[in-house]
């Protein structure tokens, strides 16, 4: 049911923990399920150089953070917020489609740290003009 690879994000996932003083942080839930997904981000020069997650939540979301982290480390803000969950899906080799809100709740964890450090910053993060906090919350549990 699941791939090698989302066992091994599972079993020993990469980014595990949390950074004082962050430049973003962003936390998203899923009321129904109770799962908790958050994201801590250091930012220099518009690059994300170190990123760290907290999940207290099902295998295919700590999975999805560990991979989500993974993906973004390195990049450009503006690049690491183009991430979808469809990226991480493909990068894990693929996630049941009742796991597939698990990812969602990565992509979003990543959006919210973001525009959280757009917030404190004044800095305009393409592809965030329009988001909404509350957004994130509409996800939903199978
Ligand atoms: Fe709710 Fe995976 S995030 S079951």
């Amino acid at each position: 049911m699941y791939t090698e690879i989302v066992m091994d994000h599972f079993r020993n996932p990469r980014n595990v923990g949390s950074i004082d003083n962050p430049d973003g942080v962003g936390q998203v839930g899923n009321p129904k399920c109770g799962d908790i997904m958050k994201i801590y981000l250091k930012i220099n020069d518009e690059v994300i150089e170190d990123v760290k997650f907290e999940t207290f939540g099902c295998g295919s979301a700590i999975a999805s953070s560990s991979m989500a982290t993974e993906l973004i480390k390195g990049k450009n803000i503006n690049d690491a917020v183009e991430l979808t969950n469809k990226a991480v899906i493909e990068a894990l080799g693929g996630l049941p489609p009742v796991k597939v809100h698990c990812s969602v709740l990565a992509e979003q964890a990543v959006k919210a740290a973001l525009y959280d450090y757009s917030q404190k910053t004044g800095k305009t993060i393409k592809g965030l003009e329009n988001y909404k906090p509350e957004d994130s919350e509409d996800i939903h549990c199978h």
